[in-house]
Order: C-alpha cells, then sequence, then structure tokens
C-alpha cells in the first residue's frame, strides 16, 4: 500500500481524501491529512493529523503527498517535499506562474531522490473523448490542422462563490482569475493536443461580470511554428456557457460539444482539393463520421491517483507528468501578460517579466474583498465544479 497524505483539506482536498479513503483507488490508503485550518480535520478522524506539512513530510507517515492548497503554497510546498524525498502531486495549476513552476521543476532536477515520483492533476486528459481526440491528431487521421477555436464559458461562477474562498479571485491570494483557476484544465489540453503556440494577442476584462480585481472574461488570438491559427475564449461570466472546441483540418471540421464528437471528413483533403479541381464554387464532398467514444470507467481524479500510486510503485505511466505542468500555466501567463500590457507575446514568456509584473498587480492593489463563511463544502456540490 502506498501510504497519502494530502496538504488543504478544502473542498477538492476533501474529495481526494474521501476518493482514497473509500477504497477508490487502488493501493493506496489515506495515511495523514493535513490543514493550516485544525476545523478542515475533523471530517477524517481515522487518519493522522497535521497542520504543519513539514511535520506530516517528515513523520514518517507517508510515501507521498498530494497537495490541494490554494495556488500560491503549490510551489513552495513542492519545493518542501522535493527536498523531503516525498511523491509528489500537485494539483492545478503546478504555479501561479511560469517562475514559480520553473523554481519546482529545478528542484525536481536537482533531486537527491533519483525514483521520485512528479506528476500534476490534469484529470481531464483522462476523459475519453479527449484521449480519442489525441489518438486522430496524433494518427494522422486529420490531416495538419489548420485553424483551432476553443470556447470555453460554461465556467459560471455567482458572487457567492468568489466571496466563499477569501483567496479566491484576488492578485494577492490567487494570482489571477478564469485562466488560472477555471481554465488550466483546456489550457493544458491545449498544449497536450495541439503543442505550444509561437505568438499570442488577447483582449479581454477584469471584474466585468463579478466584484473581483482579476480577469472574468479573454479572448485570445494563437498562431503555431506550423502556420495554425485558434481562438481561445474564457469566462466565468456567462450562463448557460458553452463548452465546444472546433477544429479544421485538411480532413475536414471536427467539434466536440455536449460529449460527442461530430466530424465532418473531407474526402478529399482541403489543399489537395483546392489545387486539383476546375470549378470555382465547388467544396470538397463530405463524409458524416460517426466516431465511437468509450464509456469511462473510473472517476477521472481516482484515475489520475491510481496512475500515480503505480508509478510509485513502480508500474505504469502518469497521466500527466509534473514538468508538463509549466505549459497550461505559461500559456495562461501569456494570456494575461497580453491582454493587460496590450503587446503580442512572442513565445517562449519572458517569465521574469510575467512575475514583476504580478508583484506589481499585488503591490498596487486596494481592493477590498467582500467575504462570506460558506461552510465546507459538500461532495455533492465540488463534483459541479469541474
Ligand atoms: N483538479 C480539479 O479538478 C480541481 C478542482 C477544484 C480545485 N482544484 C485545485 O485545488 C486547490 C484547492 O482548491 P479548493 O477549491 O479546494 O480551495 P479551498 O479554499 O476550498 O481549500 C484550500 C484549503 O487549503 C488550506 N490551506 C491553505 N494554506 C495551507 C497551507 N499552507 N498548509 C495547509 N493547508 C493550507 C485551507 O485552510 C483550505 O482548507 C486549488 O489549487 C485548485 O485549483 C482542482
Amino acid at each position: 500500500m502506498i501510504r497519502i497524505g494530502i496538504v488543504g483539506i478544502g473542498a477538492m482536498g476533501a474529495g481526494h481524501a474521501n476518493q482514497i479513503a473509500s477504497g477508490a483507488v487502488p493501493g493506496a490508503e489515506l495515511a495523514a491529512v493535513c490543514d493550516a485550518d485544525s476545523k478542515r480535520l475533523e471530517a477524517f478522524p481515522d487518519t493522522e493529523h497535521f497542520t504543519d506539512h513539514k511535520k506530516m513530510f517528515d513523520s514518517g507517515a507517508i510515501d507521498a503527498v498530494m497537495i490541494a492548497t490554494p495556488h500560491y503554497f503549490h510551489t513552495p510546498l513542492s519545493l518542501d517535499a522535493i527536498q523531503a524525498g516525498i511523491h509528489l502531486l500537485v494539483d492545478k495549476p503546478l504555479g501561479v506562474h511560469k517562475a514559480d513552476c520553473e523554481r519546482t521543476i529545478k528542484a525536481y532536477e536537482d533531486r537527491d531522490r533519483q525514483d521520485l515520483v512528479f506528476a500534476v492533476m490534469f484529470n481531464q486528459r483522462t476523459r475519453p473523448i479527449y484521449r480519442k481526440l489525441k489518438s486522430l491528431i496524433d494518427n494522422g487521421e486529420l490531416g495538419k490542422i489548420r485553424r483551432i477555436n476553443w470556447t470555453i464559458t460554461d465556467w459560471f461562477r455567482s458572487e457567492f462563490y468568489f466571496r466563499a474562498g477569501g483567496w479566491r479571485a484576488t492578485w494577492k491570494g490567487e494570482g489571477g482569475g478564469v485562466l488560472l483557476n477555471q481554465c488550466p484544465h483546456q489550457l493544458d489540453l491545449m498544449q497536450w493536443l495541439f503543442g505550444m503556440p509561437c505568438r499570442v494577442r488577447s483582449f479581454g476584462a477584469l471584474g466585468k461580470y463579478h466584484e473581483i480585481e482579476v480577469e472574468d472574461e479573454v479572448t485570445s488570438y494563437l498562431e503555431y511554428p506550423d502556420g495554425t491559427t485558434g481562438v481561445f475564449i474564457a469566462s466565468t461570466g456567462e450562463a448557460p456557457g458553452t463548452n465546444r472546441l472546433e477544429i479544421a483540418a485538411e480532413r475536414g471540421r471536427l467539434i466536440i460539444e455536449n460529449d460527442e464528437i461530430s466530424w465532418l471528413r473531407n474526402e478529399i483533403p482541403t489543399a489537395e482539393f483546392s489545387s486539383s479541381t476546375t470549378e470555382r464554387f465547388a467544396k470538397p464532398p463530405v463524409w458524416e463520421v460517426r466516431v465511437p467514444v468509450e464509456e469511462a470507467t473510473v472517476q477521472e481524479h481516482a484515475a489520475v491517483i491510481g496512475a500515480f500510486v503505480k508509478a510509485v510503485s513502480g508500474e505504469g505511466n502518469l497521466i500527466a507528468e509534473g514538468i508538463e505542468g509549466i505549459r497550461s500555466v505559461e500559456l495562461g501567463n501569456a494570456m494575461l501578460y497580453s491582454m493587460l500590457k496590450d503587446t503580442t507575446v512572442e513565445m517562449p514568456l519572458d517569465g521574469a517579466a510575467y512575475e514583476s509584473m504580478l508583484n506589481e498587480l499585488i503591490e498596487n492593489s486596494n481592493f477590498e474583498k467582500k467575504t462570506v463563511d460558506p461552510g465546507i463544502a459538500s461532495a455533492d456540490e465540488m463534483s459541479k465544479s469541474f
């Protein structure tokens, strides 16, 4: 059994702890829970309690740790876990900004314990629909991709949501808004499926729909090294909102929406048709393709934890290697930097320039956030979070 400790027993950490305690992750045992607020630990009376993560790391009670605290703590806690030689699974995002992610990755590369496992929680990578799309892209079924358009605006969040977490949606407490809290999954899927863009230009607004100081609406235009273009639109202010990924490729147009893939497949690839037809207004004939997608058999967070536990035992591959976590952070940072500085970002992003912009936002903030005490979120409420 791999003995797991969790730091941060809030909404998400309690969910992870319940998954492990209920036996949903074979080979894993919930050995310890740690939260700066001791009241959060009361829900796990049969597990060892800590209010100081260092004491948990030094206790000998755990083999591996999951970090589910507010984002800014992900970096210092990861550095301490790596130094203590404890296997590490960090919830998304890996860090608030690129320079922090680089600090964690550097510590991992310089680690003493060579068999240390380092993973990041990108549970949406386990969704069968995205795995199918990745295989279609990687196997060349779609041909070269010309354009990507992801509208991800079904992240509606109420004022109560923002008031319920004092750290949320502040530069100092969270370090960003929709790009850093809600979108890390889509930003990771963007880079996992399509690679990193070479140029980013964004527009958006801070606190447009909510009483918050960070971004709640962003539209980004992306350019890729091979000429592919993309548009990424995110918002926490729209209801009912949309989650639609549209890909225009040589082999036609593929859309993922409402948990279905619809693909109009060009019988002749677009470029080949364009250069060979003698008609002026013709388009390639298309087939309507039904792409079968398997049912998910394991809850997605449990699947990530399960792969982590196996990797700690020396078997199998992680769903997402920890070092890959920097890419979605860099992408989101580049979008926000472009929007706030009203400039085009040439990638790779200058991590030091971003960190200094963020520090200025923190120093110059005089925003007074309204807060409420929401109590502890139920498992049912959390299941709507992701
Ligand atoms: N993977 C997913 O699907 C998913 C979904 C939701 C949230 N998350 C991530 O989980 C993390 C936590 O989010 P949440 O919604 O659970 O927040 P939350 O505010 O509900 O819980 C955070 C908890 O961390 C504790 N904490 C803060 N600093 C600490 C420290 N230094 N040491 C120990 N405990 C500390 C707080 O007391 C609180 O109980 C965030 O990084 C978020 O992005 C991931």
